[in-house]
């Protein structure tokens, strides 16, 4: 994993190659019950996928996708037998010409691809959207933010049977977002959250990729198993993803660790904790870290931890690196905040000063 993405931009059409990125994702609370509609709380991060497209052909006019550090080419006529990424081309340029028609635009024509994702596939960290968000925004860069993610949906589909859209979604739109899966065919809600102090994560692997199709299938059938169980675990979680916006928003650093830590019993409840997961978020813990969860589908994959500054990143990676884990530190900025909201914030940090 080396290198970042520069935040989601585009050139124009033309000519000339275009050129779309995308970020990974980290979900802090509540991935799993997102699924079945609880909210769930995720934040992008700088590091993600590009795409680049040029117009073009192999020789017989079928566009092409070429996937760099994988070495892997796919062609959108490859059919339904064809690789998965064969399968997720051809369907998210299918979705792009239907919108662009639908919207009296010029569709697409034969493209040659070339696209690169720096993030560890089966990590957790949503390479697969990250990768259909690039590639669908070079195809097109005049689409929005929301329209790209629900075109990257069919992509996802193709890889993971039954996503919630929420990969897509934080791989599209990037900052802190609230994400609730529509109802059947209902677009979903997406909120943004502000943070209002930056956030230091640090987000660590555990060494053994993971497989979201299968793990969100493991949680269907414990679900069908026990759902009376399944649900009180859903519906806990549904609570601590309504108290952790609100830890976010006040910059609650002490609860949004100790929400983590919640959300981590209860995913290992559903058995999607590993004892590398286990043991990374002890480690983390030890050196400094506020809480600390799986992130992702776990089942392997990486983990999240919530830090209070730069330095004590620096030891839980650094502890991290002593037990054969590698791992990166990420940030979540603050958003820029109105005048009025900054004076209150002075305001109350003076009351707060004053007080006995
Ligand atoms: C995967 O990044 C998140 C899951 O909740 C699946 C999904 O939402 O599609 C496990």
């Amino acid at each position: 994993m080396s290198g970042s993405v520069s935040p989601v931009t585009t050139t124009p059409t033309g000519a000339d190659p275009v050129r779309g990125t995308a970020h990974g994702k980290v979900i802090l609370f509540g991935e799993h019950a997102v699924v079945y509609g609880v909210p769930a709380l995720a934040v992008g991060i700088d590091r993600g996928a590009w795409a680049q497209v040029d117009a073009g052909a192999d020789a017989d006019a079928k566009s092409v996708l070429h996937v760099r550090g994988w070495d892997v080419t796919v062609r959108e006529d490859a059919g339904d037998e064809g690789p998965p990424l064969a399968r997720a081309f051809r369907d998210v340029l299918a979705a792009t010409r239907r919108e662009q028609r639908a919207a009296g635009r010029a569709p697409v024509g034969t493209v040659h691809v070339e696209a690169e994702a720096d993030l560890p596939p089966g990590g957790g960290l949503g390479c697969s959207a990250a990768l259909g968000v690039a590639v669908a925004r070079a195809l097109d860069p005049a689409a929005s933010a929301e329209s790209i993610a629900a075109r990257v949906n069919a992509w996802e589909r193709v890889f993971h049977g039954n996503p919630s859209g929420i990969d897509a979604a934080v791989a599209s739109l990037g900052g802190c977002v609230l994400f609730t899966r529509g109802e059947g065919e209902a677009p979903a809600t997406i909120e943004r959250v502000r943070v209002s102090e930056t956030l230091h994560l640090c987000i660590g692997h555990s060494g053994q990729a993971s497989s979201t199709k299968s793990m969100v299938e493991s949680v269907a059938r414990i679900r069908e198993r026990r759902p009376e169980i399944t649900q009180k675990t859903f519906d806990a979680i549904h609570t601590l993803v309504k108290n952790a916006r609100l830890a976010i928003v006040d910059h609650d650093l002490r609860a949004i660790g100790q929400l983590l830590d919640l959300n981590q019993m209860l995913l290992s409840g559903l058995f999607l904790s590993t004892p590398e997961i286990e043991q990374m978020c002890a480690t983390a813990r030890t050196a400094g870290a506020l809480g600390a969860k799986l992130t992702g589908a776990g089942g392997g994959g990486c983990v999240v931890a919530l830090v209070p500054d730069a330095a004590r990143g620096a030891d839980v990676l650094a502890a991290w690196k002593a037990e054969g884990f590698d791992g990166f530190a990420a940030t979540v900025k603050a958003e820029v905040q109105d005048v009025r909201e900054i004076l209150q914030k002075l305001h109350e940090r003076v009351l707060a000063a004053g007080s006995p």
